[in-house]
């Protein structure tokens, strides 16, 4: 049904976000602000969100070599000098990342895109060389897969030239951010379909929640299982797909130690006591149509759902705590964790600066618990 057209013919498949808004107009809104909405934008003032101002837009590599950011006409550079004089510019051409941890930019090169070596750390507010690169030099030349791309946006039509070492994409036929239709498949027969009949009965498109458990966390997992090895090329994966004919899951199966709090909640969530002894899916917390970030008691009437006086095990603490149990059970079962794969050289520091991100293994964490009855007791006092 919904390979109805031929895949070469992919991104006719699509009828775009703004087509939805006729009809699931709250939704549509709502989407806007989240952020995989926000994953990938063309690079703007307003999606740009590292700054520019003097003072604050420039990162020395050494006293000799520094990379600044600078507006020039309607456009934004990363410019690199050395003793002071500019030996080379690149364009800010697209933005990845909504900001929450962090900003990548990318650069067009023809068709090949590469990453910029100055990526925006949102925690301390400052500029800092790109995860992964060296603190020595600045690099430019870091190619963007289109693996990178499927993972923050909707679709990008690769061009095929395979003699080539870095992948080509065509520029016309790129759809940024993560929307829709990454989630509900190929619109464009629910659209045509829906434009021409009255049905109440919806057509030719996927509804997550309808999907058996299985094909609703692969549709997740495409994106927050960690680096996935493609047996098929990207993008090609839809949802309602079984993720295991496009990539082979071995890799993802690793044990705790070495599974990252970045891009791989799905690893850690599938160690969860909860998840191996109920039905339990990333929607039974996730809303993923509204922005939630740091609504901790919202999430933690959501662990009540299963784990209340009614029916499941309930807290062990909730006589020592009290009430105010209920307006956080995170901070003590899904505490932040440093993450290695984000980890980043700030100026003048030997060491990289990692980012902490809430860990998706469920479970009984004795130091935090510590900390969060210490600092209740603080705030008490
Ligand atoms: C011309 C009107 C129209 C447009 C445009 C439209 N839809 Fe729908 N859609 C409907 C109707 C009617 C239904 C069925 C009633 C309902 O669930 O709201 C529906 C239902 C859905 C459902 C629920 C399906 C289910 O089985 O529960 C999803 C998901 C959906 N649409 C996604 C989209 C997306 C994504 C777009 C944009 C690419 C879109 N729709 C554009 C009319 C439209
Ligand atoms: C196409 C890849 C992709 C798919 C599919 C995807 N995500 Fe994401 N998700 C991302 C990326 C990338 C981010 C980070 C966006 C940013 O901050 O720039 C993200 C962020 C999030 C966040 C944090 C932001 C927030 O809204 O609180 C949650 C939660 C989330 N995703 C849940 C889900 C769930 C649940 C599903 C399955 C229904 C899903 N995602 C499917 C790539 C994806
Ligand atoms: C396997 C899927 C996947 C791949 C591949 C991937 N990312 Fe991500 N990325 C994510 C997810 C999921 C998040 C957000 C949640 C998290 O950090 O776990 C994220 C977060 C980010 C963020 C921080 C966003 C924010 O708002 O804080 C940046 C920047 C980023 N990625 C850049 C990149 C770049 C550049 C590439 C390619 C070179 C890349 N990522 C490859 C899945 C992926
Ligand atoms: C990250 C994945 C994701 C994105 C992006 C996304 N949706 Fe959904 N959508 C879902 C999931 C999951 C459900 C099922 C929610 C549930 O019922 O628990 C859903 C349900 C729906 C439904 C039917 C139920 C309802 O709430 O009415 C419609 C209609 C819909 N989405 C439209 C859209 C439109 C339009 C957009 C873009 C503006 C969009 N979705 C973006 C994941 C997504
Ligand atoms: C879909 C139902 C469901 C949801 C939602 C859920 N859990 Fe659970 N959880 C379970 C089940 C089932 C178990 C196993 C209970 C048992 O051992 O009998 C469990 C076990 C646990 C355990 C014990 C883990 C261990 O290793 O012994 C903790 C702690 C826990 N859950 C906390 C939470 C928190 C916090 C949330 C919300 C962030 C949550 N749960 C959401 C079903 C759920
Ligand atoms: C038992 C509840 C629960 C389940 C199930 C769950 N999450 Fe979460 N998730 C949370 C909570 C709580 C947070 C923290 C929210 C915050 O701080 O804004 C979170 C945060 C996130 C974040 C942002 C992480 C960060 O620190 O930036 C992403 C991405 C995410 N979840 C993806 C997923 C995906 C994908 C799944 C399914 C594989 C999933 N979650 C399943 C409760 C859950
Ligand atoms: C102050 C930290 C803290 C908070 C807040 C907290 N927990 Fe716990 N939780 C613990 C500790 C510690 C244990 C283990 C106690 C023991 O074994 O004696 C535990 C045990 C549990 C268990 C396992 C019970 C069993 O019988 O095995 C569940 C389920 C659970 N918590 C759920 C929750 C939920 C749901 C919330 C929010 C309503 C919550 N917790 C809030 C620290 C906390």
């Amino acid at each position: 049904m919904k390979n109805a057209q031929p895949k070469d013919d992919a991104y006719k498949q699509f009828a775009g976000s703004g087509t939805c808004a006729g009809c699931h107009k709250d939704i549509y809104e709502k989407h806007l602000r989240t952020e995989h909405h926000l994953s990938t934008s063309p690079a703007t003032a307003t999606t740009i969100l590292g700054r520019f101002g003097a003072g604050n837009n420039s990162f020395e590599f050494d006293p000799l070599t520094s990379v600044a950011m600078e507006k020039r006409g309607d456009d934004f550079y990363q410019v690199e000098y050395s003793a002071g004089k500019e030996v080379r510019k690149e364009k800010f051409d697209i933005v990845v990342g909504s900001g929450r941890k962090g900003q990548s930019y990318l650069s067009w090169r023809n068709n090949k895109l590469v990453q910029l070596p100055m990526t925006w750390f949102t925690a301390m507010d400052q500029w800092s060389n790109s995860p992964g690169y060296s603190p020595r030099k600045p690099m430019f030349d870091r190619p963007i897969t289109s693996r990178c791309l499927e993972c923050h946006s909707t679709f990008v039509e690769k061009l095929n030239d395979t003699s080539q070492r870095l992948e080509s994409f065509d520029r016309n036929r790129i759809i940024l951010g993560i929307e829709c239709e990454k989630c509900h498949g190929p619109a464009a027969m629910h659209v045509a379909y829906h434009q021409k009949n009255n049905s109440k009965e919806a057509k030719y498109i996927v509804n997550p929640a309808k999907l058996p458990r299985e094909r609703q966390l692969d549709l997740c997992f495409l994106c927050h299982g960690g680096a996935l090895s493609k047996t098929k090329p990207s993008f090609q994966f839809q949802a309602g797909d079984t993720l295991s004919n496009f990539f082979s899951l071995q890799a993802a199966m690793m044990n705790a130690d070495n599974i990252d709090v970045h891009g791989n909640q799905a690893g850690l969530l599938y160690l969860s006591k909860c998840f191996t002894s109920s039905n339990l899916t990333c929607l039974n917390c996730h809303n993923t149509h509204e922005n939630e970030k740091d609504r901790l008691q919202i999430f933690s009437q959501r662990c009540m759902n299963c784990h209340s006086e009614s029916h499941g095990k309930t807290c062990k603490l909730t006589a020592t705590i009290g009430e105010s149990i209920r307006q956080n059970c995170i901070d003590c079962h899904m505490p932040k964790q440093p993450s290695h794969a984000i980890a980043v050289y700030l100026q003048g520091k030997d060491a990289p600066t990692v980012a902490f991100l809430r860990t998706h293994y469920i479970k009984v964490y004795a130091e935090e618990t510590k900390k969060f009855l210490n600092q209740s007791k603080a705030s008490h006092q």
